[in-house]
């Protein structure tokens, strides 16, 4: 298609504030709806990017709107964004694809059969360092691949918690209708990003899951994974809704790559500069066990703002871009549910205490 692109908004909380800027500010789209079960929320999503406030999901499936951006309770995900695509709507789902790997598969095969652009927001896509990661990787800048690690903790869910205790419950409290606790919310990042970089699959998955603090909460508040992927390399990821930290290093034969905090990066390798979007690396060695290695150099690095729309990456601008176009979504359905099939695989061999292969 060419031209403007009219847009429905389904589900008008959280993560939609965060990104109805991009729809506000491109001036060839316009939103025609903005759809949630809290109107108030509606109302206020209408008020800042355009478009009637309503109760109805029909409006989403107007004959002119293009396009259905769904940022509802996972559980959701499976009959709006399925009605959606059949609806012949270009879709896009806010990960992860959905609470349980049935849902997931159940969207896949509609995106499949559509000739529509359909697709997963993944928010860290929007960050150009991924994308310099990915590069040095298949540059083989690190060298090969040893080991990725991720940790994503924040203590969202002890708010979450103390207010389902005073009766104020919320989605994220239900296993249900999150398709478990902060492992499958945050831990589908990290997954896709490792396979992306990596272009491997997970094969193997072992993980520990405990609620220690979330007693508002039905899933689990802390848990740990480990990963094989099928080139042997290993993966750690440790999630929590009970404390506050974030890293993401990657491990090489040549040299590593740490990022904390969302601010400040670390590199190191032997096999001399690197010039990225956003990283940068002079190269230098210093003395070593084993040989010289790659010296050590920080900077500081700040991810773009969720409605930065001069960010190219922008997964949303991306999105609607390639709407335009008639082009795939930047990240398809099918990826996030094999990141899904990671997701069971942990929290089934959380509960056997057994390694889990993954199919
Ligand atoms: N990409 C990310 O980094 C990221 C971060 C947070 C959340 N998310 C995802 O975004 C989605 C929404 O999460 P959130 O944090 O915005 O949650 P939220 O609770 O803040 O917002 C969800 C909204 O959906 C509305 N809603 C509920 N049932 C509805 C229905 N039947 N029809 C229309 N609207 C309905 C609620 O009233 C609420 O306004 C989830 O899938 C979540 O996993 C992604």
């Amino acid at each position: 298609m060419s031209g403007s692109v009219n847009v429905s908004f389904v589900g008008c909380g959280g993560m939609a504030a965060h990104y109805l800027g991009v729809y506000r500010d491109l001036d060839w789209v316009r939103v025609m709806s903005c759809v949630d079960t809290n109107l108030e929320s509606a109302r206020t999503a209408a008020e800042m990017a355009g478009g009637v406030a309503t109760l109805d999901f029909a409006a989403a499936l107007d004959a002119d709107v293009d396009a259905v951006i769904i940022s509802t309770p996972n559980s959701l995900h499976r009959s709006q964004a399925v009605s959606a695509i059949e609806a012949g709507k270009h879709v896009l789902l806010q990960k992860p694809v959905a609470a349980n790997l049935a849902d997931a598969e159940a969207i896949a095969a509609a995106a499949a059969q559509s000739t529509r652009t359909v697709g997963l927001y993944m928010s860290y896509f929007d960050q150009p360092l991924v994308h310099d990661l990915r590069d040095m990787v298949s540059e083989g800048w690190l060298g090969d691949l040893v080991h990725c690690y991720a940790r994503l903790m924040h203590k969202g869910g002890m708010m979450w918690s103390e207010e389902a205790l005073k009766g104020n419950r919320t989605w994220r409290g239900s296993v249900e209708e999150t398709g478990g606790g902060c492992f499958i919310q945050l831990a589908v990042h990290y997954i896709h990003i490792f396979e992306w970089i990596s272009g491997s699959s997970v094969v193997r998955a072992t993980g520990f899951t405990r609620n220690l603090h979330c007693p508002g909460l039905e899933g689990e508040d802390l848990a740990v994974a480990v990963l094989q992927l099928d080139s042997g390399a290993m993966v750690t990821l440790d999630t929590a809704w009970c404390a506050n930290g974030e890293e993401l290093s990657v491990h090489g034969t040549l040299g590593r790559f740490s990022y904390r905090n969302s601010q400040r990066l670390a590199l190191a390798s032997s096999a001399g500069p690197f010039e990225g979007r956003v990283a940068r690396y002079s190269g230098g060695l210093t003395p070593a066990f084993g040989g010289p290695q790659g010296e050590e150099q920080q900077m500081e690095i700040c991810p773009p703002a969720f409605n930065d729309i001069s960010n190219p990456l922008n997964q949303h601008r991306a999105f609607l871009e390639a709407v335009r176009e008639g082009k795939p979504a930047p990240v398809s359905i099918a990826s996030g549910v094999d990141d899904m099939r990671v997701v069971a695989a942990v929290y089934e061999s959380a509960r056997s205490g057994r390694a889990v292969e993954v199919g």
